[in-house]
């Protein structure tokens, strides 16, 4: 045996201004799977992640909700944290980039590349909201499109033609953030100076560290010459100041990948047996590791190398990038109830059918992964139930019964063990290489052949055989170890499942060795179902709460004007609209006859209206506001009836009805003055 290799391991930092939907689990899953085979194996290997809790995004959701940055990044830590634990999803440390750890670590390595002479300084001329009081990134001003005219458009490109262009050349433009038309303003900015790094990049890119279309891309940037990076944001900004220039802030992509070594750092204090230094140094002999998706390769194979190259640490021995994930061919969409949030999707599924689905489908590329749910059914439900639990389940009863749950240790099909030994490698390989896919066909070809035998030998039609049942016995023993086997090899992907296992075979924790053992004469704990098929149902459940989910969103965003304390909300006003725009909405007095919960909803009240006559049918997600719905009925509101319809579970949702407030209990439907008459039209 090979000495034990130290293997440190990321996955990307999930902003900590949203929740964890299916496409960021995965990154996560595929990272865990991997580590997982990883500490099977006998590897120290340690995986570390972290909330990306810096920006101007963060900054301005936390004034949004009324709180402050560090509440709103620990009330996310918390929801990620669950997220990521219920999806099985086993951090060695999930840290938070605000830290003491990153800063000390952002000080060090930018003194470091400045000592070095990679930082520059110059003048910038910028966007500046002069209502705000903030300069504006691209994403924060909107205009109309200097070559189609669209309207509304963002800072650096068309949505609606695809130009991109610098925001200086938008016609009309406007903060996103106050509707303030931004002026011109110049400020001192830092430049990481990457072009000093051209031909280490050159080399490193191609020396196996990234897959080769990853690397093919990175050539064409890097053929096409390297730009100073600037790394500074001006005050306001949620993040670390910079060392010397008071006023002036690390933008969040220069301190988020030094997150890692601080997320790492923070676990070195509680872990003696890890040492920082061993595993950052220049010339550490400890492997380094970060998967990311392909949105973010050039931070990750450009600038985070330089960074490390710069400030004297060692560079990570592999980029891993993978894919984006769709739903059902298509981008996730939450009109259609595709755009899952990893809690919906816990509300109503078992993590590990995602994650052997995810497993089942990602190889080695950067190719998008589509989870195809009536796919993700059948194979679900034809590889984990129907062929890997079924070994299990249909011999277990015989051993129980015939042996009090013994097994025996005669061996009556070696060539099929033999089969299943000579596999293993090739499975090993393939975890090792990322091939999932791989991994997963090869093992469920051996729990074909199992079955097959199995199915051959029928020991259910042998057991009613006089003379035969120590047969029954020695092939149901058999059957036991190859299902073992199965749950070694399917370990890093259904860590549950193998915990389960484990204890009906009564044994301790199953590592990659074990493929080794087979159980003889070993007593069994009794067999208790270890998964169910899924139910086509929950999937539909679950889609129509992500549904829900977005009807509870345009709720709380698309009215919300006033706080609760008077004063004017700090909600921007929208852009100005022409009479046109607003004369084109049909609002409507209308008369709440009948309110009522709505089976398996958690969000929605199902409104009658009646608009003198005639009578809409809405479902809106005002439920936590109105625990008793019949205090609605006999009220009037107003009401959006020109509004497309949008088909649910429960029916299809006409119209809107109006109501503020920012959500929760907190939600309050409007009421015109007494005398207006149900069906009126407003205004
Ligand atoms: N905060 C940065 C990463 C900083 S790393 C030093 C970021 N955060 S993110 O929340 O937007 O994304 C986190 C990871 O999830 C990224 O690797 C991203 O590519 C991945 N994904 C986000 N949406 C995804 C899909 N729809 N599909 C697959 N992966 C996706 O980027
Ligand atoms: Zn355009």
């Amino acid at each position: 045996m090979s000495e034990a290799r130290k293997i440190l391991v990321t996955s990307a930092l999930p902003y900590a201004n949203g929740s964890i939907h299916l496409g960021h689990m995965l990154e996560y899953i595929q990272t865990d799977m991997w580590v997982r085979f990883q500490k099977m194996r006998g590897n120290q290997c340690v995986y570390v992640c972290a909330d990306d809790a810096h920006g101007s995004a963060i900054m301005l959701r936390a004034e949004h909700e009324g709180i402050t940055p560090e509440q709103l990044i620990d009330n996310v830590h918390a929801e990620h944290s669950a997220d990521f634990a219920d999806f099985l999803v086993d951090f060695d440390n999930f840290y938070t980039t605000h830290s003491e750890e990153n800063r000390e670590l952002s000080e060090e390595v930018y003194k470091r590349l400045k000592q070095a002479g990679h930082i520059a300084t110059r003048s910038v001329t910028q966007y500046f909201d002069p209502e705000k009081g903030m300069f504006l990134a691209d994403r924060f001003i909107k205009g109309t499109c200097p070559e189609c005219s669209t309207p509304d458009q963002y800072g650096d490109n068309c949505e609606k033609c695809g130009a991109t262009y610098h925001p200086t050349q938008l016609k009309d433009p406007h903060s996103a953030i106050s509707g303030a038309t931004p002026v011109l303003k110049d400020s001192e900015h830092y430049f990481f100076k990457l072009p000093h790094f051209e031909s280490m990049l050159t080399e490193w890119t191609r020396s196996g560290t990234l897959q080769d279309s990853v690397a093919n891309k990175l050539a064409e940037w890097l053929d096409s010459g390297l730009q100073e990076w600037d790394i500074s944001r001006d005050a306001p900004y949620f993040g670390f100041e910079i060392p010397g220039a008071p006023g002036k802030y690390f933008y969040v992509w220069l301190d988020a990948p030094i997150g890692y070594m601080a997320s790492f750092k923070n676990l070195c204090a509680r872990r003696p047996e890890l040492d920082f230094d061993e595993f950052w140094n220049k010339n550490s002999q400890a492997e380094l590791y970060h998967f990311i998706g392909k949105d973010i390769i050039n931070f990750h194979a450009l600038f985070w190398p330089a960074m490390l190259e710069g400030a004297g640490f060692r560079k990570p021995t592999a980029v891993n990038v993978h894919g984006y994930l769709t739903v059902n061919g298509a981008k996730m969409s939450k009109s259609r109830g595709t755009f899952i949030k990893a809690r919906t999707y816990l509300d109503h599924l078992n993590p590990e059918y995602l994650r052997y689905y995810y497993a089942s489908k990602l190889g080695r590329g950067v190719e998008d992964l589509d989870l195809n749910l009536e796919d993700f059914i059948q194979k679900v439900n034809s590889d984990l139930v129907g062929k890997v639990v079924n070994i299990a389940s249909r011999t277990a009863g015989f051993i129980q019964k015939g042996n009090a749950g013994k097994l025996v240790a005669e061996i009556p099909n070696p060539e099929l063990w033999d089969k299943f030994q000579t596999a293993t490698p090739s499975i090993a390989k393939a975890f090792e290489t990322r091939d999932f896919a791989r991994a997963m066909r090869e093992t469920m070809a051996l729990a074909d052949a199992a079955n097959a035998w199995i199915a051959d030998q029928a020991p259910w039609a042998m057991n009613k055989v006089e003379g035969q049942q120590a047969q029954v016995q020695a092939v149901c023993s058999q059957a036991i170890n190859l299902f073992k086997q199965l749950i070694i090899l399917l370990k890093p992907v259904l860590p549950k499942l193998a915990a389960d296992a484990e204890q009906f075979l009564n044994v301790s924790a199953l590592d990659w060795n074990d493929l080794g053992v087979y159980l003889g004469e070993h007593q069994l704990n009794p067999f208790t179902p270890l998964l169910t098929r899924i139910d086509p149902k929950n999937i539909e459940a679950m889609i129509e709460s992500s549904k829900e989910d977005l009807l509870e969103m345009e709720n709380a965003t698309n009215t919300e004007t006033n706080n609760s304390n008077g004063e004017l909300d700090k909600e921007p006003l929208a852009k100005e609209i022409d009479f046109n725009t607003f004369a084109a909405v049909d609002l409507r007095i209308a008369l709440i006859e009948k309110a009522n919960f709505v089976e398996g909803a958690d969000k929605l009240l199902q409104l009658t209206l009646d608009l003198g006559g005639v009578k809409r049918n809405v479902f809106s997600g005002i439920k936590s506001a109105y625990p008793d719905p019949s205090v609605l009925e006999g009220r009037l509101t107003l009401y959006v009836a020109n509004l497309a319809a949008r088909k649910m579970k429960f029916g299809t949702s006409e119209g809107m009805v109006l109501a503020a407030g920012p959500g929760g209990k907190e939600i309050y439907l409007l009421s015109p003055d007494a005398g207006a008459r149900p069906g009126q039209r407003v205004m």
